[in-house]
């Protein structure tokens, strides 16, 4: 039987990050939410959990996201592996956005510390942050509680949600794709062509792949199961393949990359909407509990 090799992560940054953590206020928070009763609010019985999330650690996160632990200690240890900055790394994917968005969907939310910057600089739009762990969503509700946000989060799988079709104008996925198999991100990459209108705008914010490719030894230091194959791949690429243009990628501080496409906009409807044919629902009320009846929502790009 082949021994397993302890990653760098386990042998030396874990012992280093958890000295850094304050675990008792973190055990406190912990015991102080009924977290079967609020993961309940969130959780659907129609989601089925892949077999890929379940049978792994992710850096340092043991058995997966689908428990409170994974939900109380995600934070505190992203921000030291999320060099230079972790806030200004997602600041990133704001600074990318080209659209100005009435609906955003955020894929892969976890505890939702990018859908909450999302929130704030588009407050005007509905924002929903999508995750298959709805343990990872009662974090997310409580700190988007605490900044005072109305956001909505579902429990879902990215790879097939329940939206409509053109659902959203800005669908984000910040941290998730590394942590994807390559069939299931180009899976997302599809479903996030089907859920934007067209001229909608997907933004993939996530470790830079060339530098992973150069320093190998990067793919050793976290505990994630798919870096490699992540690393070896090329967004650029994925994106046209799911049917995006204008697809650029660029370096967020060397260690991460912003990628972006936009879902063209067909030739026929360009002419509708020259000849004011297009009439852009005005609705923009949301049923929280009734997103699959969600409209194409009006489209407009930043001057
Ligand atoms: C590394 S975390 C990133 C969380 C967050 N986006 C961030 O930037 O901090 C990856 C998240 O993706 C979620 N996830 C993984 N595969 C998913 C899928 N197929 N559909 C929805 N969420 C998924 C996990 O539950 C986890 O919360």
């Amino acid at each position: 039987m082949a021994i397993r090799q302890d990653t760098i992560w386990e042998r030396f940054l874990s012992p280093v990050v958890r000295l850094l953590i304050d675990e008792q206020s973190l055990r406190r928070y912990a015991e102080s939410v009924d977290w079967e009763k609020e993961s309940a609010n969130f959780r659907r019985d129609d989601v089925t959990i892949p077999s890929y999330y379940t049978s792994q650690n992710f850096h340092g996160i043991e058995g997966g996201y689908l428990n409170r632990s994974a939900a109380v200690s995600y934070d505190p240890i992203t921000q030291y592996v999320v060099p230079p900055n972790e806030t200004w790394v997602r600041q990133a994917l704001i600074d990318a956005i080209r659209v100005q968005p009435r609906r955003i969907l955020d894929l892969g939310c976890g505890t939702g510390s990018t859908t909450l910057m999302l929130k704030q600089a588009f407050p005007q739009a509905q924002v929903i942050g999508l995750d298959l762990s709805p343990y990872m969503l009662v974090r997310a509700e409580h700190k988007a509680q605490s900044a005072n946000l109305d956001i909505t989060w579902r429990h879902g799988n990215a790879e097939k949600t329940v939206f409509k079709d053109a659902s959203f104008d800005l669908v984000t996925a910040s941290l998730l794709f590394h942590e994807t198999p390559p069939t299931v991100a180009q899976a997302i990459l599809h479903e996030s062509f089907r859920l934007l209108v067209e001229g909608g705008q997907v933004l993939i914010l996530d470790g830079n792949q060339n530098t992973l490719r150069q320093l190998e030894w990067l793919n050793d230091v976290f505990e994630e199961p798919y870096i490699r194959d992540y690393a070896a791949g090329s967004l650029d690429a994925s994106m046209g393949a799911a049917g995006f243009a204008a697809v650029q990628t660029q370096d967020v501080w060397w260690i991460n990359q912003v990628t972006s496409g936009v879902k063209p906009i067909l030739r026929e409807n360009t002419i509708k909407i020259s000849v004011g044919q297009y009439a852009p629902t005005t609705d923009t009320t949301i049923d929280n509990n009734d997103l699959e009846d969600f409209g194409s929502p009006a489209f407009g790009t930043k001057a």
